[in-house]
């Protein structure tokens, strides 16, 4: 008998699910694993209004079927939120996620310099209401450097908005890791891939489109400072895939896309990730319980059973290539149960 790993409940708390056919084409791939997930805002147009975060959700619901999924929404950040249509908004919406202008795909309406008078009254009021501030936190600089040159700018608005929550998105550096414990109201989510794969992996050899992501993959020790934190669970950490998924054309393409999809892999590659480690014990926390907790959400019941069983992963899933295409990977999804 194959040995088995059950997961409860399990979140993903940075997806992209996308708009139209590509919705209808992966929505499925979360929705019959995962619990929830928090959707990233970032279509185009990016959702920004009441009637945008409704009409979205909307569509993920109908898109996931029959599937027991919740869709937690965001809105892309803008500095001219006020009070009044925060509060008018609250009850629809997770999180608010800001994006620089212009740093990854569709994020060109973002802020531009991050001045802090100017964010102040956007960032007060979600203070006020509790709305979580989800931040791609990247520079225009160079590029392995981005990351950890925003630091400062996290540090900057922690400190200026003490009870706002912040929440690092897909960090990739030490640097990241380290401000983590600095400030109480720093939190972070971690994708599979940049616990895999460093720079190496993506342009070493031949050039891996499917693995060019925003932030680009970093150093060894990078890599290494984010597997302790994540096998450790340490409570500020929450698994979040930032499956980013696009079609074949534009990853194998003169201008290829930034993003790594992994939606239909994330559990049975973080199991064996886990249990290679030897910190199968603490998959369950980073998985879902810390996410909970940070988020203050109640997922809907499912168990997802693993079950140690070599899968070969499809080429692609309707025209999209994930992460160990036609590669087998230790884990199965044996089955999923609700209630
Ligand atoms: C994401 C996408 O394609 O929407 N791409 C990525 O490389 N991660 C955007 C993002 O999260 O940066
Ligand atoms: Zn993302």
């Amino acid at each position: 008998m194959p040995s088995t790993v059950i997961l409860d409940n399990p979140l993903d708390m940075h997806l992209h699910l996308r708009d139209g056919e590509m919705l209808q084409h992966i929505a499925e791939e979360s929705a019959h694993t995962f619990s929830g997930a928090v959707v990233m805002p970032n279509l185009v147009p990016p959702v920004s209004s009441k009637e945008d975060v409704i009409a979205y959700r909307t569509r993920i619901m109908e898109a996931i079927g029959n599937e027991t999924f919740e869709p937690y929404m965001t809105l892309f950040f803008k500095p001219g939120y006020d009070k009044a249509f925060l509060e008018s908004v609250r009850d629809r919406i997770h999180a608010i996620k800001l994006y620089p202008a212009g740093i990854t795909t569709n994020s060109e309406g973002g802020v531009s310099g991050f001045n802090v008078e100017e964010l102040r009254p956007a960032l007060e009021a979600m203070s006020a209401l509790n709305i979580p501030l989800c931040i791609h936190g990247e520079t225009n600089g160079f590029v392995m450097d981005r990351e950890a040159e925003f630091v400062s700018i996290y540090e900057t608005l922690a400190e200026a908005f003490p009870s706002l929550k912040i929440i690092m998105e897909h960090i990739t550096t030490k640097e990241s890791v380290a401000a983590l414990d600095r400030f109480e109201n720093l939190y972070a989510t971690i994708t599979l891939h940049h616990l895999i794969i460093t720079l190496d992996d993506v342009a070493g050899g031949m050039l891996q489109p499917h693995l060019f992501c925003k932030p680009i993959a970093k150093r060894p020790e990078d890599k290494e400072a984010l597997l302790e934190v994540a096998l450790d669970a340490h409570p500020k950490v929450m698994f979040g895939s930032d499956s980013a998924p696009h079609p074949r054309h534009a990853k194998e393409a003169c201008g290829c896309a930034a993003g790594v999809f992994t939606a239909p892999i994330a559990l049975q590659v973080l199991t064996e990730l886990f249990e290679k480690h030897g910190r199968l014990e603490n998959l369950q926390n980073f998985i879902s319980g810390n996410a909970r907790k940070i988020y203050g959400i109640i997922p809907p019941a499912k168990k997802v059973i693993l079950e140690k069983k070599p899968f070969k992963v499809p080429g692609d899933y309707n025209g999209v290539v994930p992460m160990f295409a036609g590669e087998e990977i230790a884990y199965s999804v044996k089955g999923v149960t609700h209630g």
